[in-house]
C-alpha cells in the first residue's frame, strides 16, 4: 500500500506503508523528523499527531485513550489520530496523512 505523508512546509512524501508498522514509524524510518514521538508509541504524549486524510477506513476506531490525548491538543480536527496507534494491516487503499503542526 502507498502512504502519502505531507509534511509541515506542505511537502509530499511517497513511502511504502508495510503490514504490521505503525504510521508513525514509518514516518520516523523515512527521515521525515517532524514527529517527535516522544513516548515511543505508548500512546502517551500525542506527539505523533497526524490527520489521515485517505485510508481512514484501514484502521481501528479511536481508543478511549487515544480520544482523551488528542482532546489535549488544541489543533485537533475531525480527522485527527495519533499515527502511533494506525498500525498497517492489509490496507488495499492508499493512505494519505498530513502532518498536524505541534501544539
Ligand atoms: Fe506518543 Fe504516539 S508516540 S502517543
Amino acid at each position: 500500500t502507498s502512504l502519502i505523508v505531507v509534511d509541515r512546509s506542505g511537502q509530499e512524501h511517497l513511502l511504502e506503508a508495510m503490514d504490521g508498522r505503525s504510521i508513525m514509524e514509518i514516518v520516523r524510518d523515512s527521515g521525515i523528523d517532524e514527529l517527535l514521538a516522544l513516548c515511543g508509541g505508548c500512546c502517551s504524549c500525542a506527539t505523533c499527531h497526524v490527520y489521515v486524510d485517505e485510508g481512514r477506513a484501514s484502521f481501528p476506531p479511536l481508543s478511549d485513550d487515544e480520544n482523551d490525548l488528542l482532546d489535549s491538543s488544541s489543533q485537533r480536527t475531525a480527522t485527527s489520530r495519533l499515527s502511533c496507534q494506525l498500525i498497517v494491516k492489509g490496507a488495499v487503499a492508499p493512505i494519505r496523512v498530513s502532518i498536524a503542526p505541534a501544539d
